[in-house]
């Protein structure tokens, strides 16, 4: 019998396949359904005590820390399953996820998601009126993302905190497409369902890649009637991959996924 991990990587195949050009309707009813599965999904399911423990002997031997583990389950042009480790303390900053789907269930600890939508139709600023503006401020970041237009801006959603006990969260193009993860009570991991991967190409951007950003406290948004953000908008500036995040990788130690 099929395991509750294989269902979920089926289902996610079948949900994303890009090959078969499914109807809106049923690309709906079947993210639901894997939404569902990915709700069941637990550590014990995934073995995660497992991956954990191979992991920490392997590190003690070679020294490595990353603040963040991925464990690969599942990837094909389509679609990526895996799962994130953080430990206490540590996060994974502010990024996006350009023109995908994704679905997060935490199964182990707590962790906190700040999500923002990007609003597609609040025109940006103009980035002349904004440098103007904001001349002799000298804030680097600020400027640095007006001059290459890289801001987004962006409805800010509330934080929640999760644990293995809550429901799955969804991630859209358009609905909560970015997010911050901080890890509350660690180590705390969730399982990550991303399509289509980070990797592969996309008509906007060849190759897909994450960006990382910045919220610009208010106080950096300046007092002009063109380029003054409404209460409830929020300015993401893009910014480098901060240098305390970065990713090592864990072995899958579940059951085996048999897709034949
Ligand atoms: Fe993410």
């Amino acid at each position: 019998m099929a395991s509750v991990v294989e269902k979920l990587i089926i289902q996610a195949i079948q949900t994303f396949s890009r090959t078969k050009a499914p109807s809106t309707q049923s690309f709906q009813s079947n993210f639901s359904q894997l939404k569902l599965l990915a709700e069941k999904i637990t550590a014990e399911d995934v073995n995660l005590h497992e991956s954990l423990s191979k992991y920490n002997k392997k590190r003690s031997s070679n020294g490595q820390d990353a603040p963040v583990t991925y464990i690969e389950i599942f990837e094909n042009e389509d679609v990526t399953v895996g799962i994130f480790v953080l430990k206490s303390d540590t996060r994974i900053p502010l990024h996006d996820h350009p023109h995908m789907h994704g679905i997060l269930k935490v199964i182990l600890g707590t962790v906190k998601i700040q999500s923002y939508s990007a609003l597609p139709n609040v025109k940006n600023p103009t980035p002349e009126c904004l440098k103007n503006s904001i001349a002799g401020r000298g804030d680097f970041l600020f400027s640095e993302s007006l001059k290459k237009q890289e801001i987004v801006i962006s409805k800010k959603m509330p934080e929640i905190a999760c644990t293995f006990s809550d429901g799955a969260l969804i991630l859209t193009p358009s609905d909560k497409n970015l997010h911050e993860i901080r890890c509350v009570e660690g180590p705390s991991a969730f399982l990550d369902v991303l399509a289509p991967p980070y990797s592969s190409s996309s008509s906007e951007e060849d190759p897909r890649v994450c960006h990382y950003f910045t919220e610009a406290p208010k106080t950096q948004i300046v007092s002009n009637e063109d380029v003054n953000p409404k209460e409830d908008h929020t300015w993401l500036l893009q910014i480098p991959c901060p240098k305390e995040f970065y990713c090592d990788t864990a072995d899958y130690c579940g059951p085996v996924i048999n897709l034949a």
